[in-house]
């Protein structure tokens, strides 16, 4: 894992995280980790399996034991692609709730730092910079007000052609943000070590482009 350059973004759901560490991934030619995605998973193979999500040691097992690969945009859980089926609301709140559980992060902390590979990785989550890469060259606590953030998710869900309803995506999103702060494991919380990028004001391109500059001229250890 070390000698291996790791950009860490951390940050509240719907902030917009995932298409900027994908943007900066991009950009830098390194691979990208979307941490979220592997707790969705758990979330998701738990309830195929008839495992309830309270069950902190039967999700930890199942945890341990995903059949995941990441191709080509799509994500796939024992060969199946259920890229879409994970970004559901059900699916981000069983994720949410299992994210509480130790036996859980514990389980998939090997699976992420896997993921820290030559010449270098972006990674995307809630403990990215404090506990999964806490070596990690940058890290960044990336936000946007619940306002916002709510309407880009509005936003996302109708480009979907899905039905959505602002208000209960506000209220579900102050309430996921409580608990992914409020747990003992790994809170979501903006570590002093992380520089903070408020984007309620800013495009993708200008998140991207800031995290690219603050990259280019962060301190490099000798
Ligand atoms: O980023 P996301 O909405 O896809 O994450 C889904 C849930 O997983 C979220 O409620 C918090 C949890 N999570 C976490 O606890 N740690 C991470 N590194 C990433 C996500």
């Amino acid at each position: 894992m070390s000698g291996i350059a790791v950009l860490a973004i951390d940050g509240p759901s719907a902030s917009g995280k995932g298409s900027v560490a994908q943007g900066v991934a991009e950009a830098l030619g390194f691979a990208y980790l979307d941490s979220g995605a592997l707790y969705r998973l758990s979330a998701l193979a738990a309830k195929q399996a008839g495992v309830a999500w309270r069950d902190e040691l039967g999700v930890a097992r199942i945890a341990a034991s995903l059949d995941v690969r990441f191709e080509a945009g799509l994500i796939l859980l024992s060969g199946q692609d259920v890229s879409a089926q994970i970004r559901s609301e059900e699916i981000g709140v069983g994720a949410s709730q299992i994210a509480a559980f130790a036996a859980v992060r514990q389980a998939l902390l090997a699976r992420q730092r896997a993921f820290a590979l030559a010449p270098g990785l972006v990674a995307d989550g809630r403990d990215m910079g404090s506990v999964v890469f806490p070596q990690a060259e940058l890290k960044i606590f990336l936000t946007a007000s619940a306002k916002v953030r709510a309407e880009r998710r509005y936003t996302q869900l109708l480009g979907r052609g899905e039905l959505a309803d602002l208000a209960a995506i506000t209220q579900d999103l102050e309430s996921r943000d409580a608990r992914d702060a409020a747990r003992a494991e790994a809170p979501l919380r903006q570590w002093p070590d992380a520089l903070l990028l408020e984007t309620s004001n800013l495009s993708l391109d200008q998140v991207v482009e800031q995290v690219l500059s603050w990259w280019k001229t962060r301190p490099k250890e000798e």
